[in-house]
């Protein structure tokens, strides 16, 4: 969706209530009924029905009427229940640009008691939806996924930032709500933006904080100069929904992957060569001292 915090500022709270209901049919409908949709939003079916149309107009619910009357929602409104959650829970008062699009997130700025950047998961939506389409005849597969795959993301996210943080310079994980993960907003330049005065101080903290995570039994596993932000105060590194266990059985692999990662471009980009035992061993020195 272009413009989240318009939209959000056209929904009544009965529109909300809508939304809010139909997410909770999708659990056991792939299309929740009107008179289902009323009785959970405690709407009048007419008030519902009327409502409905609006929010089918702006976009923000698929309908489908072959055997009855049933809605669905997507990605953007189950974004704006999210949005929903941080402003009545204060963790936010203005909202703001779209300031990264990936595979799997969308990630807007938005004001807090700090300055805030909010991570919309978006995991599972065409795979999930693809898996679907050749299996439809199993019944045992959960009706909306992609709703479940994109929250167990966010969350497990989370987890992950609240363990690390502030032992690892990552930015402060805030709130949670569904798919969608509220942290600090870092201002600086991703590393893969900027040409650094010193590349060999910056990779020398990127393997300490590389150490750091690992022995608090994490390992990124998805590292990379894209997912690192340089700031005045130094590296700090974001994305961490692919974050897996040490004790997992490839973890080790994970993290000879991530380093070798880094290493390439600072070897690229600067000619700085490292071998990567050497990084290992920087990694894993950070990780005992
Ligand atoms: N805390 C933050 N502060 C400032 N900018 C951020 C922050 N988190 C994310 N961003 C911006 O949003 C972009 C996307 O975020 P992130 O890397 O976490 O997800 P992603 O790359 O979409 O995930 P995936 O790698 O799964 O596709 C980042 O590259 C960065 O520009
Ligand atoms: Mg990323």
């Amino acid at each position: 969706m272009e413009n989240l915090a318009k939209a959000f500022l056209k929904l009544r709270k009965e529109d909300f209530s809508l939304l809010g209901a139909i997410e909770s049919g999708m659990r056991d409908h792939e299309w929740v009924p009107l008179a289902e949709i009323s009785q959970l939003s405690g709407l009048s079916a007419r008030k519902a029905e009327y409502r409905l149309r609006l929010l089918f107009e702006q976009k923000l619910v698929s309908r489908e009427t072959l055997h009855y009357e049933g809605y669905q929602i997507d990605f953007d409104a189950y974004d704006l229940l999210a949005l929903s959650d941080f402003v009545k829970g204060d963790r936010v008062s203005s909202f703001g640009e779209r300031i990264g699009v990936g595979k799997e997130s969308v990630v807007y700025a938005a004001e807090g008691e700090i300055p805030l950047a909010i991570k919309f998961h978006r995991q599972g939506r065409t795979c999930f939806k693809h898996v679907r389409r050749l299996r439809s005849h199993l019944t045992d597969l959960p009706r909306v996924p992609w709703l479940y795959a994109a929250a167990l993301a966010a969350r497990h996210e989370f987890q992950v930032m609240q363990r690390l943080y502030p032992t690892v310079s990552i930015p402060r994980p805030v709130a949670i709500s569904r798919h969608a993960l509220a942290m600090e907003f870092v201002a600086g330049h991703q590393l893969n933006k900027i040409t650094l005065s010193n590349p060999q101080d910056s990779l020398e903290i990127i393997l300490e904080e590389v150490g750091k995570a690992w022995s608090l039994g994490i390992v990124h596993a998805d590292l990379s100069e894209f997912n690192i932000i340089i700031t005045e105060a130094g590296p700090r590194i974001i994305d961490w929904p692919q974050a897996t266990e040490c004790t997992h059985p490839h973890a080790q692999e994970l993290l000879e992957r991530d380093l070798s990662n880094v290493l390439r471009f600072f070897d690229r980009k600067y000619r700085l060569k490292m071998p990567q035992e050497t990084a290992l061993e920087r990694a894993k020195e950070a990780a005992t001292s």
